[in-house]
């Protein structure tokens, strides 16, 4: 017997895709879903039980724009480069992601709610960096995404980015984000345009596993 129903939490798993062109945004997101689905974020794991994390919530539209602009900055070529060598390889599945990746670029600051999942610095760690990477990405995006996972559950969607970051010191600037915090992603947050989403065709399992050793 199964503890939850498995029709419905392999298809939440299974389909919970980074979404892009269904983002509605013409559709107002309320506060209080964000809040929901940030309190069921609040119950990943973190190192040590620190729960050093930080979230911003950004809906004002200035600060949205200038956001976008730093994410287009951050991304310079990166997305028209790998657009034309998905195309000129025959990858198929790449040259959709390149395709989606630039409308969002595009449009960023047109959708409602933009959330920087942030998290402490462990200055302990400083130095000791196969532990401080895992301990810090590890403390914050377990709960990102149960944070997508949320969201998807009630007819909203989302993207991880990283593209901004490579802007992240004016990011920070622009939002008063202390030296001791850092900014794990930027996800764009808007209902989406119907709820169909698929499961995505991945490596076989049997390329990646390891049993017992490499
Ligand atoms: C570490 C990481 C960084 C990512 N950065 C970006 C980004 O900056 N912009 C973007 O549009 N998508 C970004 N993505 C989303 C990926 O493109 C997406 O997860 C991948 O194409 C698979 O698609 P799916 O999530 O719908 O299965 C990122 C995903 C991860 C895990």
């Amino acid at each position: 017997m199964s503890v939850f129903d498995l029709s419905v939490t392999d298809a939440l798993l299974s389909t919970t895709r980074s979404v892009r062109k269904r983002l509605d945004l013409e559709r107002a997101v309320p506060e209080g879903i964000i809040r929901e689905c940030l309190e069921l974020a609040l119950q990943a794991p973190t190192g040590s039980n620190r729960q050093g994390w930080r979230w911003i919530v950004v809906t004002d539209a200035d600060k949205r724009h200038a956001l976008a602009e730093l994410y287009r900055k951050g991304t310079g070529s990166y997305l028209d480069d790998g657009y034309e060598e998905a195309k000129a390889a025959g990858a198929a599945q790449d040259v959709r992601v390149y395709d989606s990746a630039r409308y969002l670029y595009d449009r960023l600051e047109e959708v409602p709610v933009h959330v920087i999942p942030c998290i402490q610095m462990r200055a302990e760690l400083v130095g000791k960096p196969e532990i401080l990477w895992p301990s810090m990405m590890g403390s914050i995006l377990p709960s990102v995404w149960s944070f997508q996972l949320a969201l998807r559950a009630r007819g909203l969607g989302s993207t991880f980015t990283t593209l901004h970051l490579n802007c992240s010191d004016e990011a920070a600037a622009l939002l008063g984000i202390p030296d001791n915090v850092k900014q794990a992603g930027l996800l764009p947050v808007a209902y989406t345009l119907g709820t169909d989403f698929k499961p995505a065709k991945r490596r076989p399992l049997d390329d990646i596993l390891h049993w017992n050793g490499w």
